[in-house]
């Protein structure tokens, strides 16, 4: 696990999406996870400027999320799917056809779930999955007590995960959120050939603790990620305080990345 540690969430953005560019430039038929929520915004918008740029096309790459409320059209203004096509997929040269987000819609939930993964292995797996982390440490929607193995399925949201959602986002409504969702599961996501995990905030320190340090544990589901051997997690040093090697993690993948 590689912890870079800059001083703003802008500068760790702009690394993060560098990686992607690069990566997308070197195989323009890159397979991406992707993630939603206030985290990866500035991410995606340094994303959309290289493509404006004309550094990169995303026009040969496929898409999966991470994940999608159970209940919600991908019209709904609230809905993943819409986040992501007014976040990132308007804003580059993706096809829509190429990118994927689950039916919170689905009649049979399972059946999708499953539809889903078999998807992603037939476009030979996810190259770089994009991940933010729940403040009580989740990847996608795999809340604390969820299998490291778990495969995609549908899941319940913590009170905690619920209240943050609210305050993000639905106009700050508790009672709007739904208590489901659709998720891609821990050991799916796992693996991705490369994981690229952003944290930004101090209300993201002891997830981030958790994620890196803590002990491998069904309790923290972002901990899985130590098992990864291409990880890489993208904080400010509000996100990283709490850390016990936080130096050391800076040192070695500022000195790795030749920044
Ligand atoms: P956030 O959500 O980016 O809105 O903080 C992250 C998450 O819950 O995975």
């Amino acid at each position: 696990m590689e912890v870079v540690i800059c001083k703003t969430r802008e500068e760790a953005s702009k690394l993060a999406a560098n990686m992607i560019t690069a990566a997308v430039k070197k195989n323009p038929k890159l397979v991406l996870g992707l993630a939603t929520g206030s985290t990866p915004v500035l991410m995606y918008t340094e994303m959309a400027n290289a493509v404006k740029a004309k550094k990169v096309s995303y026009r040969q790459v496929k898409s999966w999320n991470l994940d999608e409320y159970v209940g919600l059209a991908g019209t709904h203004d609230q809905s993943y799917r819409y986040f992501m096509n007014e976040n990132l997929f308007k804003k580059i040269d993706i096809k829509l056809a190429n990118t994927h987000v689950l039916n919170g819609l689905a009649e049979d939930v399972d059946k999708e779930c499953r539809a889903y993964e078999a998807q992603i292995k037939k476009a030979g797996g996810i190259d770089i999955q994009v991940l933010g982390i729940g403040s009580d440490g989740h990847i996608a929607f795999n809340e604390p007590g969820t299998s490291l193995k778990s495969r995609t399925s549908c899941v319940y949201l913590t009170p905690s995960t619920i209240r943050d959602n609210a305050r993000l986002f639905f106009k700050g409504k508790e009672k709007d959120v739904p208590t489901r969702a659709l998720s891609m599961g821990v050991g799916t996501i796992c693996e991705a050939k490369k994981c690229i995990l952003l944290a930004f905030g101090k209300g993201k320190a002891d997830a981030i603790k958790g994620c890196v340090e803590g002990p491998m544990s069904q309790f923290c589901t972002a901990s899985a990620l130590q098992a990864h051997n291409d990880c890489w997690i993208f904080c400010d040093e509000a996100a990283a305080s709490k850390l016990k090697l936080k130096k050391y993690y800076a040192w070695r993948s500022a000195t790795k990345l030749g920044i």
